[in-house]
């Protein structure tokens, strides 16, 4: 009984965070000093932490420069994604053509969105998939356990999207920004699928270069860090994502059992594998977990573009059949795209089990 209160509380809880529709910067904007129960991690959970360590090692970074010109720096680059597509599933870029005002400028779009008076960031405050953008506080509000200290505005297709659906500091750096993320993806795309020994026909095949969602994430600063997450552990369900952070840490991917720091690095964006990937290249390619950690400086703004394939709800995908074998059979069964995402959309981050749902 006195489960089934906590839990109602917790559920009105959410539902009155919600409905003030001002997410966690209107939160610290009301000058609060200890986070809602609603935020906070079970203490076994938080416990636990103390038991990771924290690593020495870094990210690799990948620098793009000539990879057109140069046919023998091209194979090196593409020695190079592989065989961190293999290892870490994580990378950082640098050179790789999108000009630092371009970035620059996004973030501070972001930044100044989200520091507009709460009645106008209302206006674009929504849960309504049919929505182009929208913004709030975890699309999963009400299915996880814990609530992440992150407001997000997603905007889907950004590639086709009018400027006039965007909010105005940043229509047109977004527009700006995703053209030019688009065909980075393209590349990087391009660049894993020689890797993997597979011809430019079937990344046209796959239309894992078609489609993308934008989210720029707020991390506002938090007054009690160490009791909550930015976000929680998960793995991307796409192709791959390309991630533009400003310069306060908090992003970390979990390698070898250690939660490593993705340091910001000026100019660089991060890459990384998501579960599609890792599934059509049979595990070749490894889609890792991370998540992002708060801090007590802020606001940290991310803004993650994802190559998660067509728009199609019929399409179909599974471990290509040239990277399979009598002594490497497929390892996971074939998806279809439409129940795949309403999967991920419908469980909590911290249940969705990824790829384990396929596993052959
Ligand atoms: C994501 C994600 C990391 C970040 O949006 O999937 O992992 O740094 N974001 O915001
Ligand atoms: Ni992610």
């Amino acid at each position: 009984m006195a489960e089934v209160n906590i839990r109602n509380e917790r559920i009105e809880m959410l539902k009155a965070f919600d409905a003030a529709e001002s997410g966690v910067k209107g939160l610290i904007d009301s000058g609060l000093s200890k986070i809602p129960q609603i935020f906070v991690r079970p203490s076994d959970e938080v416990a636990q932490e103390l038991t990771y360590k924290t690593a020495e090692i870094e990210v690799g970074v990948i620098d793009l420069t000539d990879i057109y010109n140069n046919p023998e720096r091209r194979k090196r680059v593409i020695e190079e994604v592989r065989i961190a597509a293999e290892t870490w599933g994580f990378f950082q870029v640098v050179n790789h053509g999108i000009p630092q005002t371009v970035l620059d400028d996004l973030i501070d779009g972001v930044k100044m969105f989200n520091e507009m008076e709460a009645e106008e960031k209302r206006k674009y405050y929504s849960r309504d998939p049919t929505r182009r953008v929208q913004l709030n506080t975890n699309y999963d509000l009400f299915n996880s356990k814990t609530a992440n200290w992150r407001d997000t505005l997603i905007i889907s297709s950004p590639d086709e999207i009018r400027s006039d659906e965007l909010p105005s500091p940043f229509r047109e750096r977004t527009i700006e920004y995703s053209k030019q993320v688009t065909l980075l993806g393209r590349i990087i795309l391009e660049l894993l699928w020689e890797g993997l020994g597979l011809e430019g026909e079937y990344l046209k095949s796959m239309e894992c270069a078609n489609g993308q969602q934008m989210a720029c994430h707020y991390y506002p600063a938090c007054p009690q860090p160490e009791l909550t997450l930015g976000t929680t552990k998960h793995s991307d369900i796409g192709f791959i994502t390309i991630l533009l952070q400003n310069q306060i840490n908090g992003l970390q991917v979990l390698y070898q059992d250690q939660w490593v720091d993705v340091r910001p690095i000026r100019g660089a964006l991060v890459v990384n594998i998501g579960d599609l990937l890792q599934l059509v290249s049979n595990g070749k390619f490894k889609s890792s977990k991370h998540r992002v950690v708060v801090n007590s400086i802020g606001p940290r703004i991310s803004v993650a573009s994802f190559f998660s394939g067509p728009s199609s709800e019929v399409k179909r995908y599974g471990p290509i059949a040239e990277l399979t074998s009598e002594e490497n059979p497929p390892k996971y069964r074939e998806i279809v795209l439409g129940e795949y995402r309403l999967k991920f959309l419908k469980t909590g981050l911290d249940d969705y089990l990824g790829l384990n749902y396929y596993n052959l």
